[in-house]
């Protein structure tokens, strides 16, 4: 009897595979991926999920061209796929080997992946991808250009059904970036991930333009300039960190009721902190986040996009232990102002929150839409839609609060009453308008002050000014015309919310039947 019949022998086999599938492309080239700041596939998994709890898929396939005896093959074809919890949480994932054909995706590569997602899929569990890949396998022709196809397909599938988390912590070049950009979070590691669809020699080629692959699609171009990533990170073990983090605030998939957030902060405390953040000068600037750090428990709140369109703020917290988006204009930057790239980044977090079932905050201070031909060429008008489409379209439960400004179509699109937010707060300092006081003195009153020169010019637009903010800087028209259920003082901020987040527990709206809408895009 050979040595492979025995049973001792077939468990020694078992384990010899294991063994050589643990070290991918092998030692050498695990060493160049440590030397480029790089973790390696197994490592990446073993330091992102709970020690223990990951259970393999799929270790031993191998790539069509090594079946057919044509070509060097690596067990697991250079992707590592399975199961774990996060936080205690089931999650699927698959990692990519860079060691094993530059982690490039041939045909039994995908269908790993494509397996992974569908189990995440009819599971109802996250899928995390963590990206470290030359792109289509070379020697695969087409074969590796169906692969991406099977994942985008899947992409679009999971969308709205299941989270899907990227991470890039390498190349990520060509189609291959598509992915990624299907899913609902892109993580970036500085200095070492890149991502862009026409590399810079290319460009060279094509434009004469002269660019690094990390000023053309480095971290850093991405989480402030495109907005195609949401999170930056300095390096892959921060990235773990606040992937688990993420998943913290978010439910395993939608129609998933979320689980409360563990928090020792009492409900019913006074915020005693913002009683005077905002401002008595109504042109004075401030920083919105007081008023977040302040209201949500353990002053925890995990900020996405927090480098792009910095006019606007979104992010994760809970109130209450109750997990809750927040959507909030920026006064400190460009004074909250709504243009293109703040509108786009707050719809998609609206639309995320929506899709799966997490309640909105919205806290508005906004002058209005910027005014320019950037943004009208720019196509403001379309983009500014989005937002008021996305919170038209939300039936999570929405609550807001306006802290000062809130003016004309900005008034209408951040979460107004109009829109079904369900319950529309305002602190004293609001002013509820059409345009702000000067703006309107210099159109309606144009008349009155013709003629006037010098002194006797200042003094009436002065008056007129303080009689416009006196008739509409303030919220009580608005509530005078049920557009506002209550006033309340700064202080009230984080026992009202969370009673009204208690009271909307069991929302329902229902919707008009109908295949999809059909949001401007
Ligand atoms: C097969 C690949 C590969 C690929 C890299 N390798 N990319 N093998 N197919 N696409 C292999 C290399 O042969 C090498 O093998 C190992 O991976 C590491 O590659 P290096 O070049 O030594 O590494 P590095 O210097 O770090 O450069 C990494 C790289 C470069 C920038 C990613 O390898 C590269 O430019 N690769 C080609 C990228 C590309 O053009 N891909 C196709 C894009 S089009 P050994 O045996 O030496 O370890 C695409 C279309 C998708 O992806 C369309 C979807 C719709």
């Amino acid at each position: 009897m050979s040595q492979t019949q025995t049973l001792e022998g077939k468990r020694e086999l078992l384990l010899k595979l294991r063994q050589e599938s643990e070290l991918g492309g092998g030692e050498a080239r695990i060493k160049k991926q440590h030397e480029q700041g790089k973790y390696t596939a197994r490592e990446r998994i073993e330091r992102l999920v709970d020690p223990g709890s990951f259970l393999e898929f799929d270790r031993f396939i191998i790539s069509k061209k090594a079946v057919m005896g044509k070509g060097e093959s690596f067990l697991g074809d250079g992707v590592v796929t399975g199961i774990a919890t996060i936080n205690g949480q089931k999650i699927a994932l698959y990692s990519q080997d860079f060691t094993c054909f530059g982690g490039s995706l041939g045909s039994a590569h995908a269908k790993k992946i494509c397996k992974i997602m569908d189990f995440a899929l009819e599971n109802r569990i996250p899928i995390i991808g963590m990206n470290d890949s030359g792109g289509a396998r070379i020697q695969e022709g087409v074969e590796g250009l169906a692969g991406y196809g099977e994942i985008f397909y899947r992409n679009v599938k999971c969308s709205g059904v299941i989270p899907q988390i990227s991470l890039i912590l390498g190349p990520c070049a060509g189609g291959a970036v598509y992915s990624p950009a299907l899913t609902d979070f892109i993580f970036m590691v500085d200095k070492t991930s890149y991502m862009f669809v026409t590399g810079p020699d290319v460009i060279k080629t094509v434009t004469h333009e002269e660019v690094t692959k990390d000023q053309l699609g480095g971290a850093g171009t991405h989480a402030e300039k495109s907005g195609v990533a949401q999170f930056k990170v300095g390096s892959e073990d921060e990235c773990f960190e606040r992937v688990r983090e993420l998943l913290s605030y978010i439910p395993p998939a939608n129609f998933t009721k979320a689980t409360p957030k563990y928090t020792s902060d009492t409900i019913y405390r006074d915020n005693v902190k913002i009683k005077e953040t905002v401002p008595a000068n109504p042109k004075k600037p401030y920083d919105m986040k007081e008023i977040i750090f302040d209201v949500v428990d353990d002053a925890q709140f995990l900020e996405v996009h927090k480098d792009y369109a910095k006019n606007i703020i979104v992010g994760f917290a809970s109130v209450g232990g109750i997990k809750i988006g927040i959507v909030a204009n920026q006064p400190s930057v460009l004074a909250g102002v709504l243009d293109i790239d703040s509108s786009e980044k707050a719809a998609r977090f609206v639309r995320f929150c929506d899709a799966f079932d997490i309640p909105i905050l919205t806290l508005v201070d906004v002058p209005g839409f910027l005014p320019g031909t950037n943004q009208e060429y720019g196509g403001i008008i379309k983009h500014g839609s989005k937002l008021l489409y996305a919170y038209s379209e939300a039936t999570v439960p929405l609550i807001s609060i306006i802290t000062r400004k809130s003016y004309g179509g900005a008034y209408l699109v951040m979460a107004s009453k109009h829109i079904r937010t369900d319950v529309n707060l305002a602190y004293p300092t609001a002013e509820i308008a059409v345009m702000g006081a000067e703006g309107a003195v210099n159109i309606i009153h144009r008349g009155e002050m013709e003629g006037l020169t010098g002194k006797a010019f200042d003094d009436k637009k002065a008056q007129l000014i303080a009689d416009y903010e006196e008739q509409f800087a303030n919220p009580y028209r608005a509530a005078e015309l049920g557009f506002m259920d209550a006033i309340i003082l700064p202080e009230e901020t984080r026992k009202r919310v969370y009673e009204y987040l208690v009271a909307l527990k069991n929302k329902k709206q229902e919707k008009p039947k109908r295949k999809h809408g059909n949001i401007q895009l």
